[in-house]
């Protein structure tokens, strides 16, 4: 840069970056203090203390989002209290609900926006505010391709949603209603009824859907202060932990801790393995693997299977158990999960608080055991989500044993094919679909460039007719992704998709397809011979290329065991800006 720190002394015990902007005497120095002074900012401001950015995913958009202006009131309160300047700046939000087609197509075109607004501007340290499925993952990618000091705060999940009497879910219920109204068990109108009763407070999903899945993660990676994953979001400790998150990164840039001095592989080996303790979302397999491309950090699906394999499923929560997030965080949250597995985990994984994850939780306490249950008496006793391998998905497919039914995690049925979701809808209830309980449910070309930006529609409903007759579960496999509410025999992220000529596109209908989750095996039962003729003859349809950042999206992204990121952005690229044009 052009600018030179000028010889103010800097506020702590370094000059920092944002020195480089405020710090000259000269004309760019003016320019750079004259106009944040319009908003009524000190001089005092200006004197070398570590500027800290507050990464706002705040929309109205973005209901799980709403309450974050009241959140980053808080840590500007914290950064404040320890000396720094905070500064709230905005980046394009992702609300999971109204978001079209799908949320997922914007992940990496937010971890960009965050990325250059880190890097572009006068910011010593960020706090990130993250709430809905992908605005987590969308913030942590793009800060850690800048690798400044930083504090995840979630904004926490809703109250426990409450409907005639019982506790319902959100997503879980929504879906399981959904398929009451199909079956005649519930009218339309009590659905209406149960929206504002699942709905009442402040907050993301308070199943342990995406968002609270990748909370837990980022606690686990140790990039939060204990206990971020489960505060509710109208919880006033929730308050309190976002000032002390915004005192706490100020102490970071101090001490110059940036993300990449706190985590490494066994980061990553805790929160794999806490995502199956708590029953975590799928899609935090493809956000974990983008985050460690981001972080240069090696990770695989293998290691998912490897480090998931023998872990315990601890916590009873929907959509794999019975409770919300509100009475998690009661029971003693996240703390007393990571305390629970014990010697299961690296302890010695470093936090942000400067202390390690085992120091963290050395008197975690948990107060409801049927909530937070031992290792000696778990829901399951192995949760780790699945990675199957076989002709059908020679780069891998995923499944979450613990939202299965058990008794089809060994099957072998007949496919029944859709082409497409437009496809599924408009046959599954049709009278006359050759289907029963034992079909295997086959959609493809809902992946990441075939749809694009692979939507959560892996969870099929089930036909009708087998609804009418109690069917409850099928085995579903797609190369789409579904919703961490989600739950049944789902396989999903079939690898590589059927758009590019992966081998689901080789499927037909009556073909015999066998999977067995115990030996990680998922075969389409038709030989070599026969598929290499199909192959021959498959015409796999252009991809649509629309053009706009659509275009980019499908020339761009890696597949899912590479974590979905743009191939371009896997990296870590600091926070160095070599040109000014001032
Ligand atoms: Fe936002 Fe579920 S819709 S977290």
């Amino acid at each position: 840069m052009k600018d030179k720190a000028s010889n103010m002394p800097p506020h702590g015990q370094r000059p920092l970056r944002s020195v480089a902007w405020f710090g000259s005497a000269d004309r760019n120095g003016f320019m750079h203090r004259s106009w944040m002074k319009n908003q009524g900012t000190p001089q005092r401001m200006f004197d070398g203390r570590p500027v800290i950015g507050i990464c706002n995913t705040w929309s109205e958009l973005t209901p799980c989002n709403a309450h974050f202006r009241q959140i980053a009131e808080a840590v500007k309160r914290g950064v404040l209290e320890a000396g720094g300047f905070p500064v709230e700046f905005p980046v394009m939000s992702l609300g999971e609900t109204l978001l079209r087609p799908t949320a997922m197509l914007f992940r990496n075109l937010v971890s960009m926006d965050v990325e250059e607004s880190i890097r572009a501007n006068p910011i010593d340290g960020v706090v990130l505010l993250c709430g809905c499925d992908k605005t987590t993952p969308a913030l942590v990618m793009g800060a850690a391709s800048c690798d400044l000091p930083t504090i995840v705060v979630s904004g926490g999940a809703m109250l426990n949603g409450k409907f005639r009497g019982h506790d319902i879910g959100s997503g879980t219920n929504l879906f399981s209603m959904s398929e009451d109204v199909r079956a005649g068990r519930l009218t339309s109108n009590d659905l209406v009824e149960a929206e504002a009763c699942m709905s009442r407070s402040s907050g993301h999903c308070m199943t342990m859907g995406t968002a609270s899945t990748m909370a837990s993660v980022v606690e686990a990676l140790g990039l939060s202060l204990p206990q971020n994953a489960a505060i509710p979001a109208v919880d006033s400790r929730r308050y309190e932990l976002a000032q002390n998150s915004g005192r706490q990164v100020v102490e970071l840039v101090h001490k110059n801790v940036r993300i990449s001095d706190i985590v490494d592989r066994r980061s990553f080996q805790n929160a794999v393995k806490v995502i199956a303790a708590v029953g975590g979302s799928t899609n935090a397999v493809i956000h974990l693997l983008a985050i460690a491309g981001r972080m240069e950090i090696p990770l695989s699906l293998e290691d998912f299977d490897a480090w998931g394999k023998n872990v315990p499923l601890l916590v009873d929560l929907m959509p794999s158990g019975r409770f919300l997030m509100e009475d998690f965080y009661y029971a003693g949250g996240l703390p007393a999960v990571i305390r629970e597995l014990g010697e299961m985990l690296e302890l010695t994984a470093k936090t942000v608080n400067g202390k390690t994850i085992g120091e963290n939780t050395t008197d975690a306490r948990c107060w409801n055991r049927d909530v937070i249950r031992t290792l000696e008496d778990p829901v399951q006793k192995s949760a780790g989500i699945a990675v199957l391998k076989g002709n059908l998905a020679t780069n891998g497919a995923i499944i979450k044993p613990s939202a299965a039914a058990q008794r089809l995690l060994r099957h072998r049925g007949r496919a029944v094919v859709f082409e497409s979701l437009e496809d599924m809808r408009a046959r599954i209830d049709d009278p006359s679909l050759e289907v029963d309980a034992d079909s295997v449910l086959i959609m493809r070309n809902v992946g990441l460039k075939g749809f694009p930006g692979m939507p959560e529609v892996g969870n099929m409903p089930l036909p009708r007719k087998l609804l009418e007759k109690g069917v409850r579960d099928m085995v579903r496999i797609s190369d789409a992704r579904m919703s961490g509410t989600a739950y049944g025999t789902v396989i999903l992220h079939v690898s590589p998709e059927a758009a590019i000529g992966g081998p689901l596109a080789l499927v037909q209908n009556g073909d015999i397809v066998e999977i067995d989750v115990e030996a990680r095996r998922i075969h389409l039962a038709v030989s070599d011979g026969v598929l290499a003729q199909r192959r021959a003859a498959l015409a796999v349809p252009e991809i649509a290329r629309s053009g706009g950042y659509q275009q980019l999206f499908v020339d761009s992204v890696l597949q899912p065991e590479k974590g979905a990121d743009f191939d371009f952005l896997v990296g870590r690229r600091g926070a160095g800006v070599s040109q000014n044009a001032h």
